[in-house]
């Protein structure tokens, strides 16, 4: 086989996968292309790197004592990432940018706060990053934008020689999942989708679980990110400016990797397995709708919207070792699930829910059950003696059950899950 064979390889394994299965799982399909798809399009106008082989070995950088790092979108989630930057030891943030100049001054302001130069500000419209790319000696560009822009932000990074790394979902179309693979191996620079939820307190548990063998061989998982949206969707500021109009022309799972990324660490996937096939399943689009109906005047602008994005998204996945996955996304309601059925008790189910809370514009109507549990985690092994309970910190509200006969409620009183 030839290098250039290997690469089509590659290449025509995920268009089967996308084509015939359903690319809709990922966020995008042909059927649906995004409203904002010219922010790619442009990025990957420029010509993109012949892709080669793939490397014989993964990419190790060498350890940097400082990193000198370029922030491009300080709004909500980018604000949050400045200030754990700015107590992470050997973080310098030199460049900011944003295509609201105050929000650059702002954040200028906190760093220079923090002890460190002002880094320099980048405002001149929405492809001024490029410029901060070519311009700026940095290690690694960070970006938290609009999904439209993580692609063209985390390619302009890798041509001008610096790491990257980008919020979730890092794409949503096969082509750009490849420029970014291309880049990447190109150019030799580090691009990370820092999906935080794999590195959850409770995610991180089970995984530590699942390596020690204490559910033996895991078969089946399901997860989940079950998060009412809606207030924050319809926002007038933050992701309300942006991320609606994705409702209006996609139809998917559109924000897959918090539900799946724990999931895929769990099931080995690109450590000896893979995910191979997929299918994926919109419920009809009602939610958004209805909302705009409730909060907003007859003839406003969002009541004349009409969304495509179904209310609830189921997708199946089987791996390449012929082990299953389930996982939804459900806009309307608010807990991140994970749950798998394990070979050793084959009829013992294993479920974890995380609730999360949101904070933007006032979405948080708890059920009694929900408000009970924002201010705790609860571990609870169900039919044996061990039960935890402890504070927790911030958005999480977590219960862990072992429940039997697969069903939600244990078998011996425990509450539901
Ligand atoms: N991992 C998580 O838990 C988590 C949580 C919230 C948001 N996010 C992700 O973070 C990203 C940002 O979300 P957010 O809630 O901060 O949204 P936001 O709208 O509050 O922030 C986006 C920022 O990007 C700026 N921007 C837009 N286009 C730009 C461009 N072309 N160049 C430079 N700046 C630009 C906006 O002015 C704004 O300041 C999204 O991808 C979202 O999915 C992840």
């Amino acid at each position: 086989m030839t290098a250039n064979s290997d690469d089509l390889d590659r290449r025509d394994a995920l268009k089967l996968i996308a084509g015939g299965l359903g690319l809709a799982a990922l966020g995008g399909t042909a059927a649906c292309a995004p409203a904002t798809s010219t922010a790619s399009s442009s990025a990957l106008a420029q010509p993109r790197p012949s892709p080669g082989p793939a490397p014989e070995r993964f990419l190790a950088a060498p350890p940097m004592d400082t990193v000198r790092i370029g922030f491009v979108g300080v709004g909500g989630q980018g604000t949050a990432h400045v200030h754990n930057l700015l107590r992470v030891e050997g973080c310098v943030i030199k460049a900011v940018d944003d295509i609201v100049p105050e929000k650059v001054t702002k954040t200028q302001d906190l760093v220079e706060q923090a002890g460190f130069p002002r880094p320099t500000g980048y405002s001149r419209g929405p492809t001024d990053f490029v410029r901060m790319c070519e311009q700026e000696e940095l290690d690694l560009v960070f970006n938290a934008t609009p999904w439209e822009w993580h692609v063209p932000i985390c390619l302009a990074a890798m041509r001008n020689g610096k790491h990257t790394a980008t919020e979730v979902p890092a794409a949503y179309t096969v082509d750009d999942c490849w420029a970014l693979v291309e880049h990447a191996e190109r150019y030799g620079k580090h691009c990370v989708m820092m999906e935080n939820c794999n590195y959850g307190r409770m995610e991180m548990m089970v995984f530590n679980m699942v390596r020690q063998g204490v559910f033996g061989e895991i078969l089946h998982a399901e997860g989940g990110y079950l998060h009412d949206l809606r207030s924050v969707k319809f926002s007038p500021e933050g992701e309300g400016l942006w991320r609606r109009a994705h409702a209006m022309k996609r139809n998917g799972n559109l924000y897959p990797t918090h539900g799946l990324g724990p999931v895929a660490n769990c099931m080995d996937v690109n450590r000896g397995d893979r995910f191979a096939t997929l299918v994926s399943m919109s419920s009809p689009s009602r939610g958004l709708e209805l909302y705009a109906r409730e909060h907003f005047a007859d003839g406003s602008p969002q009541r004349q919207e009409r969304y495509v994005l179904g209310d609830v998204n189921w997708s199946l996945i089987m791996t390449a070792n012929g082990r299953t996955i389930a996982w939804a996304t459900i806009p309307t309601c608010r807990a991140r699930t994970a749950e798998c059925t394990w070979s050793r008790a084959p009829a013992v189910c294993f479920r974890a829910t995380r609730t999360a809370s949101t904070s933007k514009g006032g979405a948080s109507r708890t059920t009694g059950s929900q408000r009970r549990h924002t201010s705790r985690s609860s571990i609870t092994r169900c039919g044996s003696k061990w039960k935890r309970r402890a504070g927790a910190p911030g958005m999480a509200a977590w219960t862990t059950s072992r429940t039997i006969g697969s069903s939600s409620a244990c078998a011996k009183g425990c509450p539901p899950t």
